[in-house]
């Protein structure tokens, strides 16, 4: 019997054999929710940063989350519905991601050799890719489950106290770096991957690509370290009123005339 042979008996697989289509698939899959959450996250760092426009301007877009344009009241529950979605295809894109690391050791010294000896700057940022996916498994989950369990707790003040008096800035800090560079590392490498934005020139495209996933880079990481830093200075001033919510002027004189009125 020949060798060949004796493999397709001992393990059914011969050279004839239909390559399996569940690879391509679960790749296809993996890159369809990145891009998904590469997306909410871009939204969700502007929509967040609106505190940096006064605490009107970030009140009007949390109650726009709870539906205030389609109800009269507002309900948080909407938020803890988008907080679960959001969550479900984090877990599931962390899943599907999970495959790719080194699952031993002895795959991960191959993988830092080769990372060497090649000496490329895309396979080390694969690299970075893994760490920071690694860290959002942790960081992610916390403030996504809290989100959810605490829909009704955002606003410029309930915001505020949680960054501050909850302790949440050190998670919030490492959040931003992992979450900007995992993200936006995503959408380049997926650019190349598909080749989308492809000119005819592909080391001109590479060097246009890599020039903009720069300077994403940066303007998410200022602008992320502007809004957590004016969550941490609303914090401090409002330490002493922990708990108390924040009501706009509009708001306030509306309910008096409704009590008057009555
Ligand atoms: C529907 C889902 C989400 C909602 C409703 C939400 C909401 C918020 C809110 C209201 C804040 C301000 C601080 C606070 O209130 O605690 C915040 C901060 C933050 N969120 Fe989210 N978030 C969501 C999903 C995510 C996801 C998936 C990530 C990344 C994995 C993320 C990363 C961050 C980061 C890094 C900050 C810190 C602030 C900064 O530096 O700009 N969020 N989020």
């Amino acid at each position: 019997m020949k060798e060949t042979e004796v493999i397709e008996s001992l393990t059914g697989v011969n050279a004839r054999r239909k390559k399996s289509r569940i690879p391509a698939k679960l790749d296809f899959y993996q890159s369809a929710t990145g891009l998904f959450l590469a997306l909410f996250i871009f939204a969700h760092m502007f929509f967040e940063a609106s505190i940096l426009f006064g605490y009107n301007a970030m009140y009007d877009i949390t109650k726009m989350f709870e539906g205030s344009f389609l109800f009269k009241e507002s309900h948080p529950f909407i938020v803890s519905i988008l907080a679960f979605v959001v969550f479900v295809i984090f877990i599931l894109h962390a899943l599907l991601a999970m495959r790719k690391f080194p699952i031993n050791y002895r795959q991960y010294k191959t993988f830092k050799t080769n990372m060497y000896l090649i000496n490329h700057d895309d396979t080390k940022l694969w690299f970075i890719q893994a760490c920071t996916g690694f860290a959002m498994f942790f960081l992610g989950s916390i403030h996504l489950y809290t989100v959810m369990v605490q829909a009704d707790k955002i606003g410029p003040f309930a915001s505020s106290d949680r960054v501050v008096s909850d302790w949440f800035w050190p998670l919030y800090i490492l959040l931003l770096f992992a979450v900007v560079l995992h993200a936006i590392i995503g959408v380049y490498r997926l650019c190349l991957k598909w080749g989308w934005f492809e000119g005819g020139d592909s080391k001109q495209t590479r060097e246009k690509l890599k020039k903009f996933r720069n300077i994403l880079t940066i303007f998410f990481l200022i602008l992320g370290i502007l809004t957590i830093s004016t969550y941490i200075k609303i914090g401090i001033t409002h330490k002493n009123h922990y708990g108390e919510r924040y009501t706009p002027l509009s708001v306030t004189s509306t309910k008096i005339e409704q009590k008057v009125n009555k």
